[in-house]
């Protein structure tokens, strides 16, 4: 296989150069970081399952009217994606108190909230992604007025959405963090994608009945069995056959790479041509 060039190695995934202009691909790496890389771990089928949850919801969110990077996936831990200008902000909703919510402000974790709450922080590592204001976001430039609404009323689109999604297979969407892009037509007109991922290491999600937590928090309070319960949700789901694709702590590659494609229709028929490299495109943070 030729070499690719790599544009960004991150903590979960590394982007690699596209096949066609306008495109990168994302490698889901089995990597899993807490707590600035004070904690690290290697967990053996966590990246095939983010590959697979992700492409599943993008596309189901695609198919509700949501603009998504995603494009298709090309093998068990990869998948196209359009390149977009990552609007350097991580956009959080939450429905259930949970994680620094309820050390911040002193709230039982599990507290149902009011109402959905919106939050921003800034992606930035070395700052430790600090939450920030919408004044300090069109203040400094992150985003301009018209993104930010496009992007909060986006997430409140996908949080209707995908509660109802994991409500149906018996899961409880607590919190989650997504991420968009600018995207530059031909005339210099501006899309806003969702970008990046969204799967159990970006969306709290505990079960219905057990409240048994099925995401990154196994990791972060060392319960163990992250990638058993990443892989019952996905089975849950529907992507992955019942009997599993993780045996004995590594992946069966066979049955992974045997899954069915997942391509997201609508996003491939957007016309490729006449998407221009932003100057220059960088996927890293600012
Ligand atoms: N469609 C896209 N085009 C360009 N860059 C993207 C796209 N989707 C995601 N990215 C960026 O690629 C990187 C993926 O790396 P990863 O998710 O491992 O995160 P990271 O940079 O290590 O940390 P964090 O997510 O906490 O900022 C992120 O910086 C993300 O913003
Ligand atoms: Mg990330």
């Amino acid at each position: 296989m030729a070499r690719r060039k790599m544009l960004y190695d991150g903590k979960g995934k590394t982007i690699f150069e596209g096949p066609e202009i306008g495109t990168v691909i994302q490698y889901f790496k089995d990597d899993a970081t807490a707590y600035d890389k004070q904690k690290q771990a290697i967990l053996p089928g966590k990246g095939v399952l983010n590959n697979r949850i992700s492409a599943y919801i993008m596309t189901r969110l695609e198919n509700m009217g949501i603009p998504t990077h995603f494009l298709k996936s090309l093998n068990m831990r990869e998948q196209l994606v359009r390149e977009v200008e990552i609007i350097p902000l991580e956009v959080i909703v939450r429905n259930v108190a949970a994680g620094n919510l309820c050390t911040r402000l002193n709230i039982k974790e599990g507290t149902v909230l009011p109402r959905p709450i919106i939050e921003f922080n800034l992606k930035n590592d070395d700052l430790g992604n600090p939450m920030v204001t919408e004044d300090q976001i069109f203040a400094f430039g992150w985003a301009d007025p018209y993104e930010l609404e496009e992007m909060m009323a986006m997430s409140w689109r996908i949080n209707d959405f995908l509660s109802g999604l994991f409500a149906g297979i018996g899961l409880r969407l607590v919190d989650f963090k997504v991420e968009y892009g600018r995207l530059f037509g031909e005339m210099g007109e501006l899309y806003l994608l969702l970008a990046d991922e969204i799967s159990p290491d970006n969306c709290r999600l505990w079960d219905l009945k057990t409240g048994e937590k099925m995401d990154r928090d196994r990791f972060i309070e060392d319960l163990g069995g992250l990638v058993e319960a990443y892989e019952r949700v996905a089975q849950r789901l529907g992507i992955v056959p019942e009997g599993g694709i993780i045996k004995g702590g590594s992946v069966n590659e066979q049955l992974a790479e045997g899954l069915e494609e997942i391509e997201n229709e609508l996003a491939r028929q957007r016309k490729l041509k006449g998407i221009k490299r932003t100057n220059p495109t960088n996927p890293r943070k600012i």
